[in-house]
């Protein structure tokens, strides 16, 4: 049986206070009723998480922050930790997003920490990884893809209420519009998949892990991913930032 699919929306450095409180507000009218049909999430910026979880207490949409440190508290300036997303009631965090290893130098070892910092809040990491487009062309994806999923996850005790997301997202498809081709989402799914079970037992891999797809989804190519049985739900950046277009995705992927 398929799980409960997940779609989450990821506004990046996009949104002001403003718009992110306007754009949430509408989300909350376009999508009433989730039934437990789909597992909805945003992610606006700091500085509008207080209020948007404020506009979002009381509805099924579930609040998520774009990143973390992996430290609890002290002296680590301009630094968010886990026990002030608690606060807020932010049950998501992404991790490892490839703009941030990219222009942050964001390493394996950091997402590492940051995973095991988030599952001690219960809050659920979506981790990120995949493949940049120099990569690919030299025919490294797979290699690249179980690296990531190893050293992000390995040695790592998942307890039964954990719940984690592994997001495969191709790097050279992010904000371009163009989606890949689903038999390759497809393919490296399943390559997550055997990675997973790899590092842990089979029932924490099918009870604890979802596995999704991000890269220039939209409301147009979301069912040609989600209908595959591979894949658990979907990421969605540019397309999460018009209220009508998350919607149209978040009604397709109802099961
Ligand atoms: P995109 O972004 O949907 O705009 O490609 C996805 C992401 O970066 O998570």
């Amino acid at each position: 049986m398929k799980k409960i699919p997940l779609v989450v929306g990821n506004w990046k450095m996009k949104l002001g206070l403003k718009e992110s409180l306007k754009l949430a507000n509408q989300l909350k009218k376009t999508v009433k009723k989730l039934r437990g049909q789909v597992e909805v999430g945003i992610c606006p910026s700091f500085t509008s998480l207080y209020s948007v979880a404020a506009t979002l207490a009381g509805t099924e949409i579930k609040l998520g922050a774009q990143n973390m440190f992996w430290e609890e508290e002290g002296a680590y300036t301009g630094e968010i930790s886990p026990f002030m997303l608690k606060e807020l009631n932010c049950q998501i965090v992404i991790i490892g997003h490839s703009e941030r290893r990219q222009n942050l130098a964001e390493t394996d070892q950091m997402v590492h920490q940051k995973i095991r910092r988030a599952l001690t809040h219960q809050i659920m990491p979506i981790i990120c990884v995949g493949e940049d487009y120099e990569q690919r062309r030299e025919n490294k994806t797979d290699y690249v893809i179980i690296h990531q999923v190893t050293k992000a996850l390995e040695g790592i005790e998942i307890k039964t209420a954990d719940n984690l997301v592994v997001a495969y997202e191709p790097v050279w498809v992010i904000g371009t519009g163009q989606a890949i081709n689903p038999s390759e989402a497809e393919h490296v799914h399943k390559l997550i998949r055997q990675t997973l079970i790899d590092l842990f037992p089979k029932e924490i891999v099918e009870q604890n892990f979802r596995i999704i797809y991000g890269g220039s989804v939209d409301s147009t190519n979301v069912t040609n991913f989600t209908d595959l049985k591979v894949v658990d739900g979907v990421l969605v950046g540019s397309a999460s930032l018009q209220a009508d277009e998350f919607s149209k995705i978040i009604q397709r992927v109802k099961q």
